[in-house]
């Protein structure tokens, strides 16, 4: 895994290596597992806005964007974001709303010590990205995580409803990139910014990649089926557990969620096609991490369309490979079934996807673990 750990000689303790991308910086960090997210941001990348009080998940001075969601850093283990989008207070200076927010702060008297503040203004900024108007009610109730021990709250509120106005008005630029910086991701949500460069993972070499190639046969002509593959949306729409979040040119960030059995996963994936149109032939190749687990996967597909006697045909070549935790099921025989079951439910749904409105209704049927193993002894019985 990427989240190599080594040794620290003089201490005898383990020590993690990781990656994650901090206020829009690539960052490298070396932290024992144990090190929570707040004592890397504060000590060891100086990003001292992030205030710690309980240090127990309860008064949410500590809150910070983690993939766009706000999250308590004390009790998150900085090992279980490799990997993630880390958003603390010193990384809006470019957010018209954090702006918008600060300001209103300042005049409506939502502060006094100040120490609550960092956490209470990352989750004003949630509120306002999700709350159609300024409900005070609806506010009161967002804010229960936030523990204000000076200000009685009344002028928080204020602040965060006069914000709210601002946006039902349209005098607030609302982001359009959800990566990072909002926690409402969308289909339909094209960002306007770049999807910059990342650095991939280190994956040690000694994992071992596992291929499954599939065909699939489809109702409708091969430059229909073309046109469908060759939009990352739609494939991702299609895509059983998949959601993008962000989608620029052929690269997407996103979410791959997996439950099947004992397994259960939910990936930040960055993803990015390449087209060959005359050959009608692409090429996904894609990477994540499980926050939860650890665990790293990285995905490279290879695929063409055909015509055939059914309409068409979509032949694809799929290489993956897992490192860490839930590495153990990618050795699994089950895998290729579950595989293959995912398979049948994209083509499924890709063949259903004629119109923005079919595929609006399509339905978000996962892979079953129980279906598989029943088809296994099924034709087991049958010899
Ligand atoms: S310091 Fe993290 S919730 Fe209180
Ligand atoms: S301003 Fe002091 S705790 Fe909120």
């Amino acid at each position: 895994m990427s989240t190599s750990q080594v040794e620290d000689r003089e201490a005898h303790r383990p020590v993690l290596q990781l990656r994650m991308r901090v206020n829009d910086e690539s960052v490298q960090l070396r932290c024992e597992p144990r090190t929570s997210l707040a004592d890397a941001l504060r000590k060891d990348l100086g990003l001292t806005g992030t205030h710690l009080s309980c240090e127990h998940g309860v008064c949410g001075a500590c809150t910070v964007l983690i993939d766009g969601t706000p999250q308590r850093s004390c009790i998150t283990l900085a090992a279980s974001c490799d990997g993630a989008r880390v958003t603390t207070i010193e990384g809006y200076a470019d957010d018209a709303v954090m702006a918008d927010l600060r300001q209103a702060f300042h005049t409506q008297h939502a502060l006094q010590c100040g120490y609550c503040t960092p956490g209470m203004l990352c989750t004003a900024r949630d509120i306002v990205l999700r709350l159609p108007g300024p409900d005070s009610e609806r506010v009161r109730n967002e804010l229960a995580g936030n523990i204000c021990r000076c200000t009685g709250y009344v002028g928080i509120v204020n602040a965060i409803q006069l914000v709210l106005q601002h946006k039902q008005d349209g005098a607030l630029p609302m982001p359009q990139s959800t990566t990072g910086l909002t926690s409402n991701p969308g289909l339909a949500q094209q960002a306007t910014s770049e999807i910059q460069d990342w650095p991939s993972f280190a994956f040690d070499g000694v994992e071992q990649w596992l291929r499954v190639d599939r065909e699939l046969d489809f109702a409708i002509p091969a430059q229909a089926l073309w046109q469908r593959v060759a939009d990352l949306a739609l494939v991702a729409r299609c895509l059983p557990g998949a959601s993008i979040s962000q989608l620029v040119g052929s690269r997407a960030i996103g979410e791959m969620q997996i439950r099947f059995g004992p397994m259960q996963a939910q990936f930040a994936m960055r993803a990015e096609l390449s087209l060959q149109p005359a050959l009608q032939q692409g090429e996904m190749r894609a990477e994540g991490s499980d926050r939860r687990s650890g665990t790293l996967v990285q995905t490279q597909m290879s695929y063409q369309v055909l015509s055939h006697a059914t309409g068409s045909r979509l032949r694809y070549d799929l290489r993956f490979r897992l490192a860490g935790p839930l590495a153990q099921f990618s050795r699994n025989a089950l895998v290729n079934d579950y595989v293959s079951e995912m398979s049948r439910i994209f083509g499924q749904n890709l063949q259903r996807a004629d119109s923005a409105e079919a595929v609006a209704q399509l339905p978000a049927e996962t892979p079953s673990l129980w279906r598989i193993v029943w088809r296994r002894v099924t034709r087991w019985l049958q010899g």
